[in-house]
């Protein structure tokens, strides 16, 4: 009989390789590269009007690669015992987001654009859009016993 706990992962920012040229610079991602998941969709936001705020969830299966292509907000990262605020600011580096934390897109500044690389196509049965649920989830898995 063993005894086994999922090990959630944390959330990190990932620096994207940058050519600077005096002609405008240029970076890249590669998927199952730069980024730990094979890109199943991207998705995008914009036109956020001020103070408004996005996500606010916690997906069961998708991994996602955040990054500011223009302008600038943060993501709060949610463990359920810890929260974490990333500053995304720079197309040459995003924030990876593994399963099983809330995250939260806010202070969002004019013409802001954020990309989102998910690892999984749209569901919304993956969605935990309580936080009590959320909390529930995280409790469940991180104390499972076989
Ligand atoms: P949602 O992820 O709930 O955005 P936020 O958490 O920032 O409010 O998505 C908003 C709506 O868009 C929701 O009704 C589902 C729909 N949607 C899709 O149909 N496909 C997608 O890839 C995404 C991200 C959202």
């Amino acid at each position: 009989m063993g005894r086994w706990a999922v090990v959630f992962m944390q959330a990190k920012i990932i620096a994207l390789p940058k050519f600077e040229d005096p002609r405008g610079n240029l970076s890249f991602v590669e998927e199952e590269h730069h980024i730990p998941f094979k890109i199943k969709r991207t998705y995008w936001i914009y036109d956020v009007p001020g103070g408004q705020v996005r996500g606010g969830h916690a997906f069961r299966e998708q991994r996602e690669f955040i990054v500011a292509l223009s302008g600038s907000f943060d993501v709060i990262v949610d463990s359920g015992t810890h929260k974490q605020s990333f500053s995304l600011n720079r197309s040459y580096y995003g924030l990876y987001i593994p399963c099983g934390l809330w995250r939260q897109m806010e202070n969002f500044s004019t013409n802001a654009l954020a990309v989102v690389l998910s690892s999984t196509r749209f569901q919304e049965s993956d969605y935990i859009r309580e936080y009590n649920e959320f909390l529930a989830y995280r409790e469940k898995y991180a104390n499972q016993h076989l």
